[in-house]
């Protein structure tokens, strides 16, 4: 099948626009990641990909070698004959707001309008709230006449540590578009996938844009009902892991996104929660129940120290506590709003000495956690320590040697915050072993 090759520029080659730029040239498109940051770009032409993302660096050189995939410095080479242009920027949390701040976004379009010169589409990739677009139009228009250019709301889905296939194989695509120009070039974008992927759906462009919060938010709220579900299952001695495959059976609920744990993190659920609380208090639409979890999910970063103390004999004053992962989930180095940058540091308050292990954080834990010694494998971390807590439930963790583990505890208690243990195997080789949701 012939595909009608886009010119494309990806503004940001962080992790969406890294992931979405080599996926778009995978396709078949010629694909320019700009970004400011010469040394970064530099490395990228090399073929050294800057983050850790199972498949990112191998399909980046092959698309690199095609010439379908290259990397710039310079917005306004780039975007020469380009047909779309991404705007793929960060936009983080308002210190103190919570609201989301769109100053990369909007300097980002203002960098494009100067240089843009056919028709082009310009597309935002990075999640913003409802109305950014009509705000992106403006700056547009304020240089240029209305026939030059349509902006379009795109969303990502990607999850860290599967984004490859996210990007490859999406549920759905979203494309918010107020216009049939705009619309064609992304139709022609998104057609390689169009027969082995789910739909692309295509709405005005707020509804776009509220789609990609909503679902982020949504996802969220089951993690944290299931953790609270959890809590509740310890004090009238049930199981979780039964009742969240009882319940994910239901088709209406479905069955992912109910693993309890210390509580979600990362980049993009906690920024996205609190920004549509403040989205919808400015609205006059508070939505209580994200406001409620986004509370429930702070505090049960703390909640989960306090758990330590108790399975450690009520305190962990003086003794070593052995922590297995760090990064918010696994196959990640992403430390972003991790639930260990709360938990560490409230064990060490708690007078406890922090000995970690992660196969890919410790880079990044380095400059977040102080006062911790950090291991270079999973037994040498857990050797002679007081307790092991396992915080992200990384394969390897999985795969140990349990005799191992309890041979090199000083102490053989172990405080699993992801239910990756048999409890039936831990207790029968002698574990203290605590778990969450499963007061059996
Ligand atoms: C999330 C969404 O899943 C993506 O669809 C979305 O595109 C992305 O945010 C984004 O907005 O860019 P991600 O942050 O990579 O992706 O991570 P998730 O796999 O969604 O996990 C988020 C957090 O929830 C992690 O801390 C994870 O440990 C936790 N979680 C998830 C649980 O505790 N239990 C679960 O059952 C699932």
């Amino acid at each position: 099948r012939k595909v009608l090759t886009m010119r494309i520029v990806m503004v940001g080659a962080g992790y969406v626009g890294l992931v979405s730029g080599t996926c778009l040239a995978d396709f078949g498109h010629e694909v320019v990641c700009v970004d400011k940051e010469e040394e970064k770009i530099a490395k990228l032409r090399l073929g050294a990909v800057p983050i850790y993302e199972p498949g990112l660096g191998e399909l980046l050189l092959a698309n690199q070698a095609s010439g379908r995939l290259s990397f710039s410095t310079s917005l306004k080479d780039a975007v020469e004959g380009a047909d779309a242009v991404f705007i793929a920027v960060g936009t983080p949390s308002l210190a103190e707001v919570g609201s989301a701040d769109m100053r990369y976004v909007y300097d980002a379009a203002r960098a494009i309008a100067e240089v843009i010169e056919g028709f082009t589409v310009v597309v935002i990739k990075s999640t913003v709230p409802v109305g950014s677009g009509d705000e992106v139009e403006k700056i547009l228009a304020a240089r240029l006449p209305k026939d030059r250019f349509a902006v379009v709301s795109n969303p990502e889905f990607l999850r860290e540590g599967a984004a490859i296939e996210d990007f490859k194989h999406p549920d759905r695509v979203i494309v918010g578009v107020e216009d049939d120009r705009g619309r064609s070039v992304m139709h022609a974008i998104y057609r390689p996938i169009e027969r082995n992927a789910g739909p692309i759906l295509y709405t005005t462009r707020r509804s776009a844009e509220m789609i990609k919060y909503a679902a982020n938010v949504f996802l969220a709220m089951k993690v944290t009902f299931i953790n609270e579900i959890a809590d509740l299952c310890e004090q009238v001695d049930a199981d979780v892991l039964d009742v969240s495959r009882g319940i994910g059976l239901d088709d209406r609920i479905g069955a992912k996104f109910l693993n309890p744990g210390p509580g979600f993190g990362g980049s993009c659920f906690p920024k996205d929660t609190l920004a549509l609380t403040k989205l919808a208090i400015e609205a006059k639409a508070p939505i209580r129940l994200v406001e409620t979890l986004v509370d429930v999910n702070e505090k049960r970063k703390i909640a989960m120290a306090r758990k330590i103390e108790r399975a450690c004999g009520g305190s962990v004053a003086g003794k070593r506590i052995a922590v297995l992962g760090l990064t918010y989930k696994p196959k990640t180095d992403d430390m972003r709003d991790a639930p260990s940058l709360v938990i560490v540091p409230e064990l060490q308050a708690a007078g406890a000495h922090i000995v970690a292990y992660d196969p890919e954080g410790v880079k990044a834990a380095r400059a977040l956690l102080s006062g911790v010694e950090f291991a270079d494998n999973a037994y040498a971390c857990l050797a002679g320590a007081d307790a092991a807590v396992v915080i992200t439930e990384w394969d390897e963790f999985r795969a140990l040697d349990l005799q191992k583990v309890k041979a090199a505890l000083g102490k053989p208690v172990v405080i699993d915050l992801r239910n990756i243990y048999p409890i039936k195997t831990m207790r029968a080789l002698g574990f203290r072993y605590v778990c969450v949701g499963r007061g059996l």
